[in-house]
C-alpha cells in the first residue's frame, strides 16, 4: 500500500509523513525510492529479451540523487539542456546512453553535447541539422543522429504537452524527414543511427502512440531502401499516471503494444518520465491560515504554485490527503491556496475533509514535473528534497534553498 492511514498518521511508503515533516519541515518534497526503482524494473521486465534503451526523461525529475539510483539501474537518460547534460555527467561517466532531445538546442549546448559524446543528437530542424554539421566539422567529430519527426497525430491529451501535431513546433514534418537523412548521411560528420518521436505526455490510450510508431517504422523501411539502414527507433515518452479517474494502461501493456509495431530488427528506445517518478512523489504543506470569504472557503498551505505549478498552469488535479486522519465535510468544501498574490495560486480545489490551522497534507502524485518546475516566484526559496530509502529511512537528497542562496547572484553586483 503507497498510502494508508495507521492509527490516526498517514504513511507513504511505509513511513509516517507527520515525523518527515517534523524532521525537515515544510513544503517539502517527499520520494520513494522503492516506487521509483520499481516502475523502471517493470519498463525493463516488459521488454525482457527485446533489444532495448530506456532513456529516462531528465526533465521529469533531474535530481541527481534519483538519476544516481536509475543509473545503476541500467538507464540512460534523455535530455534537452546542457543543465541536464551536466546534471547527467554528475552521476555518469559515459554520455553514449543519452539522448539530446529539444527543439531549439544553442550552439554552445550543441558544442559541449558533441564534445561529451552524447550517444544521439535528435535533428528539430533544417537550421538545427546545418548548425549541428557545421560544428561537427569544425571540432573534427563525427556524430550519430535521428531526426525527430513530427507524425501529425492527435495524442488526445491537454494542449500545452501535446507535441506530435503539426501545430505544435515540435520535430520535422515526417514527410521532410527524408529529405534530411539524405542531407545528412551524405555528410562527413552526421551518421543517422535512428528515428525519433514524441507526440505527448499523460497518454492515457497508446492508440495514438502505435499510429505514430508505425508511421515512424514506414519511414525508416523506405530509408534502408534507398540505403540509409537505422538501427533506433526512438518512441519517446508520453505514458500517462493515474491522477483521478484516467485509466492509463500498465507499463507492461503500453510496452507490449510498442514492441508489436516495431519489426526486431530495431533497437527500440523509450523516453518515460512521467510514469517512473511521477506516483513517487507528494509535496508535504502545513496549513498555515483557514478562512472563510462568504462565497468561498480556503485553507492556505506554505507551498503556493512556485513549489508546485501544475495545477495553475494545466489545471492539473492533484489528490490531497490530511496527514492526520479527518473527518469528510462535504458541507464544507474549501480550496487548498498559496500565499503567492495571484487568485490562480491554487493547488487543489473543492476539498472535503475537516480542516484547520497548523494542520499536515499531503498532496500526492508530484513526483514528475513538481519539483523540477519550481521557481523561485515571490522570491519563494525552493524547497527540499526527501528520498525514502530502501531500508526505510528518509535522506535529503536537496537542501532548502535558503533567501541567501536566491540572492547571491545580485547581492554582489550592488
Ligand atoms: N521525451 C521528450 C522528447 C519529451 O518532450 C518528454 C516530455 C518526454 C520524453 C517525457 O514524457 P513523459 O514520459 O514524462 O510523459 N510539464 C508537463 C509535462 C511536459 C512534458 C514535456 N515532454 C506536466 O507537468 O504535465
Amino acid at each position: 500500500m503507497t498510502f494508508e492511514y495507521k492509527g490516526e498518521n498517514l504513511y507513504f511508503d511505509s513511513f509516517n509523513l507527520s515525523k518527515i515533516a517534523d524532521d525537515f519541515g515544510t513544503p517539502c518534497y517527499v520520494y520513494s525510492r522503492n516506487l521509483i526503482e520499481s516502475n523502471f524494473k517493470e519498463y525493463q521486465a516488459a521488454f525482457g529479451e527485446r533489444e532495448h534503451l530506456i532513456c529516462y526523461a531528465v526533465k521529469a525529475n533531474s535530481n541527481l540523487s534519483i538519476l544516481k539510483n536509475l543509473k545503476a539501474l541500467g538507464a540512460g537518460f534523455d535530455i534537452v539542456s546542457d543543465g541536464e547534460l551536466e546534471r547527467v555527467k554528475c552521476v555518469e561517466n559515459s554520455c553514449a546512453n543519452i539522448v539530446y532531445s529539444g527543439v531549439g538546442k544553442t550552439e554552445a549546448e550543441i558544442e559541449n553535447a558533441i564534445k561529451s559524446g552524447v550517444g544521439c543528437i535528435n535533428l528539430e530542424s533544417r537550421d538545427e541539422l546545418k548548425m549541428i554539421l557545421a560544428i561537427a566539422k569544425q571540432l573534427g567529430i563525427v556524430l550519430p543522429v535521428s531526426v525527430r519527426v513530427n507524425p501529425n497525430v492527435n495524442p488526445n491529451t491537454h494542449p500545452y504537452i501535446s507535441t506530435g501535431l503539426k501545430e505544435n513546433k515540435f520535430g520535422v514534418p515526417i514527410e521532410d524527414a527524408r529529405e534530411l537523412y539524405e542531407l545528412a548521411s551524405n555528410s562527413e560528420w552526421l551518421v543517422p543511427i535512428g528515428i525519433a518521436c514524441h507526440i505527448g505526455s499523460q497518454l492515457t490510450d497508446s492508440n495514438p502512440v502505435i499510429e505514430a510508431v508505425r508511421e515512424v517504422v514506414h519511414l525508416a523501411e523506405e530509408l534502408k531502401r534507398i540505403g540509409i539502414p537505422l538501427k533506433d527507433i526512438d518512441v519517446g515518452g508520453g505514458l500517462g499516471i493515474k491522477y483521478d479517474n484516467e485509466s492509463p494502461p500498465s507499463i507492461r501493456q503500453w510496452v507490449s503494444d510498442i514492441k508489436s509495431c516495431v519489426p526486431s530488427s530495431f533497437r527500440i528506445k523509450i523516453e518515460p518520465g512521467r510514469s517512473i517518478v511521477g506516483s513517487a512523489g507528494v509535496l508535504l504543506t502545513k496549513i498555515i491560515a483557514y478562512k472563510d470569504n462568504g462565497k468561498r472557503k480556503f485553507a492556505i498551505s506554505d507551498a503556493a504554485m512556485n513549489d508546485l505549478l501544475r495545477p495553475a498552469l494545466y489545471d492539473a488535479y492533484h489528490k490531497v490527503l490530511p496527514c492526520i486522519r479527518k473527518e469528510r465535510r462535504p458541507d464544507f468544501l474549501f480550496d487548498l491556496v498559496g500565499p503567492i498574490c495571484e487568485t490562480g495560486d491554487w493547488l487543489a480545489k473543492r476539498q472535503d475533509f475537516s480542516v484547520s490551522q497548523g494542520d499536515l497534507v499531503a498532496i500526492k502524485d508530484v513526483g514528475a514535473y513538481g519539483f523540477s518546475m519550481a521557481s523561485n516566484y515571490n522570491s519563494r526559496p525552493r524547497p527540499p528534497e526527501v528520498l525514502i530509502e530502501m531500508d526505510g529511512t528518509a535522506r535529503l537528497i536537496r537542501t532548502r534553498e535558503s533567501v541567501a542562496d536566491m540572492l547571491v547572484l545580485e547581492t554582489k553586483h550592488l
